[in-house]
């Protein structure tokens, strides 16, 4: 039978039971169980709560399922209906109603014998409703409080609709522009990476503070993917990652470890395997270095059947063997396989599975839960007037303008093309399949983004030209795929009675994100064939790309006049990229990934390691060297590397000493940066090191510290950096991470490929 237990009765059974009974701290073969807060007395509510629990029902706080939705309303799947109403489900994601949230937490809170509280997760990616950039393109602004602002608005919206939980940041560093998942995350830079995984769970949690998880404007976040996601092999999603343990800690696992010290609650593992190892079955990963080695205390759950998957991958026999991998691996949720729930209690009875690990998976669970608020009131975040109030406000709408601007990236601006002000009196051809779009703004991990309320870039310049000198045509010319001669005649007849072209062109939204792999990654050839006959109007002609990852740009950089990488935008999209065309926002985006010349050099990133047979960049056809027969071994546009409407120099660049210790020591960089050009605008100085000799290759270049700073036009500035010897650790020969003596450059620079303002200096 079951037992009606109100919320408040339950909480308070909860206190007197934590009250009187001794609390016992759980032993396991993870050790004993520490609590994320650190928080004594919820340790003590949280115990309280599992001694009351059976197995069954402590595996069912280990299960996620994801809610399947009907037409008409919030319908739940008949799968894990059963298990809500027997209390065995700890997470639930994708509901997406209130109203649907709400009744699914009354039959876990009311009808079942512990009322225990559902944890409600969902894809909150970049933006709930307010759609924001793609990650990948909000990190070209190198702007981390813009950043953590998204995040926080975010989080506002999704707390706001009754979601405690979102699967993000993602962190997975990305070297590889085939992999559709580069729109996710913030690129190919470990310390950027770093910097910017920091940011986004800040602004999701609303604090490094654990106490702020409780406030209804934060969401539990994610780190995902643990480990290396990005690393498959030749960019086909969930591929092998074959990599060295010295790779893996210097270059992919930082992002995560920033994540963890920002305060992230929770982690995911990811699909694929590192060295012959399934993550979601690697304890060494999961235990030995997450939590022993970097002192995590939230929870990890696997990917969406990740655990199932183990079965294919080939280390499991079947799915309960499966199961027993995951968790004692240390997987603490299994997201949609239901194999935790089908078999853990048979693999504890058994013995292969103790119970002292399941009862600390759990009660990192409920401490979130805990933590969150929901034991007191599960439905807290439940408020549809709330919801209303903190949706799509006049204030995230200017965020989410200014987010755009800042994102896109110039790459090319031959003659001045851009901006086209409006005093400009020019008649303006506007073009191409993604002009008059909404529906692609929002990218592949569009949260609940209503699509059509996106604002395309022709609404976007219509707005901002009207009434001015400026006369608007349009043409559409092409679609995403295809085009037609009476089609390009159209637009080519638009672009003849114009001063310039503006043809905003690129990648359907599904063309990146998960299970989006793309071999050729340039611009489809009917949008390429549309691009050529406007290019033969003898028109300047500026192309606005759309992508989702870094594009094969080779022929377009030898032909357009200018080029605009915008990416996804998100719901401001029109507007905010107007504003760049106009010369209201000069652009201040500079890449976080290098763009390939072709698809044949990927995977490409600048800080690649020399190696024996390094090539000389004046001379490339130099024979028996590491370069290619038919092409240059830099990329199109290096990491950093964008273009503004001004110009800046960077001069008399100085450290105060030529020598730092291994330990404990620093040295501080001066440069002068000046606004060279007559606008003002915004520059991102960058800060590279290279170790040139060490107990192991070191890379070329690597980032160590970024500003972005305004300049007005003709102003000068001096910008100081502080490179500590810790700033200079890595994991050498022996596996420590350490500091080690050798010669050194740094490079105060506009982009990664920039090496004026070298400095010599000495680690002993
Ligand atoms: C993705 C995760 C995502 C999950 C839930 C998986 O396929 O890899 O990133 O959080 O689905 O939607």
């Amino acid at each position: 039978m079951r037992k009606y237990i109100t919320s408040t009765v339950y909480v308070l059974a909860v206190i007197l039971l934590a009250a009187c009974g001794s609390p016992s701290s759980g032993t396991s073969g993870n050790g004993k169980w520490q609590s994320f807060s650190g928080d004594k007395r919820i340790e003590q509510r949280v115990d309280s709560v599992l001694k009351l629990m059976t197995l069954e029902e402590k595996i069912g706080q280990m299960t996620q399922f994801s809610a399947n939705w009907s037409i008409t309303g919030p319908v739940m799947s008949d799968d894990f209906q059963p298990y809500l109403e027997k209390g065995l489900i700890g997470s639930i994601f994708n509901a997406t109603s209130v109203e649907g949230i709400r009744r699914m937490q009354q039959i876990a809170v009311e009808e079942t014998r512990l009322g225990i509280p559902i944890l409600f997760g969902q894809d909150v990616i970049h933006g709930y409703k307010t759609i924001f950039p793609i990650p990948l393109a909000e990190a070209c602004s190198w702007d981390l409080e813009m950043m953590q602002r998204t995040a926080e608005i975010a989080a506002i919206e999704a707390a706001s609709d009754g979601i405690n939980w979102t699967f993000a940041p993602m962190v997975d560093i990305g070297r590889d522009a085939r992999w559709g998942r580069v729109m996710e995350g913030a690129g190919e830079d470990p310390y950027l990476g770093s910097k910017v995984a920091e940011a986004r769970v800040l602004g999701f949690q609303g604090g490094r503070d654990v106490n702020s998880l409780r406030e209804l404007t934060t969401l539990l976040a994610t780190g995902k993917h643990l480990a290396a996601y990005g690393a498959a092999e030749s960019g086909r999603d969930y591929n092998t990652a074959e990599l060295s343990e010295h790779t893996l800690r210097n270059v992919y696992l930082p992002p995560y470890q920033a994540a963890h010290e920002a305060g992230v609650g929770t982690f995911m593992a990811s699909f694929n395997e590192i060295n012959g190892v399934p993550a979601t079955a690697d304890r060494w990963l999961m235990t030995e270095m997450l939590r022993n080695e970097w002192g995590f205390k939230g929870f990890v759950v696997s990917d969406y059947t990740g655990v199932n998957e183990l079965v294919p991958h080939g280390v499991a026999r079947d799915e309960k063997h499966a199961a027993e991998l995951a968790v004692n691996a240390g997987i603490d949720m299994d997201m949609t396989g239901a194999t935790f729930i089908k078999y853990l209690a048979e693999s504890v009875k058994e013995g292969k599975v103790s119970e002292k690990s399941i009862d600390n998976a759990v009660r990192s669970i409920l401490e979130m839960k805990f933590l969150l608020g929901l034991f007191d009131d599960p439905y807290r975040y439940l408020d549809e007037e709330r919801a209303k109030q903190n949706t799509m406000t006049p204030e995230f709408m200017e965020t989410a303008r200014k987010a755009v601007s800042s994102s896109v990236v110039l790459l090319k601006n031959d003659n001045q093309t851009l901006p086209v002000t409006k005093e400009s009196g020019k008649t303006v051809a506007l073009i191409g399949p993604l002009m008059n779009d909404s529906i692609n703004l929002n990218g592949e991990w569009a949260g609940l983004g209503d699509r059509n309320k996106s604002v395309p870039i022709l609404k976007g310049l219509t707005e901002k030209y009207e009434g001015s000198t400026v006369r608007l045509i349009y043409a559409e010319g092409s679609s995403i795929t295809e085009t037609t001669s009476a089609k390009i005649a159209e637009a080519v007849a638009a672009a003849r009675r114009a001063d310039i072209v503006i043809a905003a062109m690129g990648e359907d939204f599904n063309w990146s994100g998960e299970a989006a792999v793309r071999t050729d990654i340039r611009l489809p050839e009917p949008q390429r064939e549309l691009l050529r006959a406007l290019k033969e109007t003898g028109k300047p002609v500026v192309l606005v790309t759309l992508s989702g990852r870094p594009l094969d740009l080779s022929w377009e950089d030898e032909t357009m006049d200018a080029i605009l990488q915008a990416w996804f935008p998100g719901t401001q999209g029109g507007h905010g990229i107007a504003d760049v065309i106009a010369g209201d926002y000069n652009p201040s985006g500079r890449l976080v990934m290098s763009f390939p010349r072709n698809v044949g050099q990927i995977p490409i990133y600048y800080n690649q390691k020399n190696t024996g047979r390094p090539v000389d960049l004046n001379n490339e056809s130099v024979d028996y060297k590491s370069n290619y027969l038919d092409t240059s071994i830099t990329p199109l546009y290096p990491f950093g590397y964008g273009l503004s409407y001004t110009t800046f120099g960077i001069s008399n660049a100085q450290i105060d000493k030529k020598t730092l210790k291994t330990e404990d020591d620093k040295i501080t960089v001066t440069a002068n940066v000046r606004n060279t050009g007559e606008v003002d605008g915004e520059i991102v100085v960058q800060l590279y090191t290279r170790q040139l000799v060490a107990s192991v290759t070191r890379p070329v270049k690597e980032l160590k510290g970024f500003q972005k700073i305004a300049l007005k036009a003709g102003q000068s500035r001096q910008v100081t950096f502080e490179l500590t010897s810790d700033d200079l650790a890595f994991y050498g020969i022996d596996m420590q991470k350490k500091t080690e003596p050798g010669n050194m450059k740094l490079w105060v620079a506009q982009h990664s490929a920039d090496n004026s303002n070298e400095i010599d200096f000495w680690i002993e």
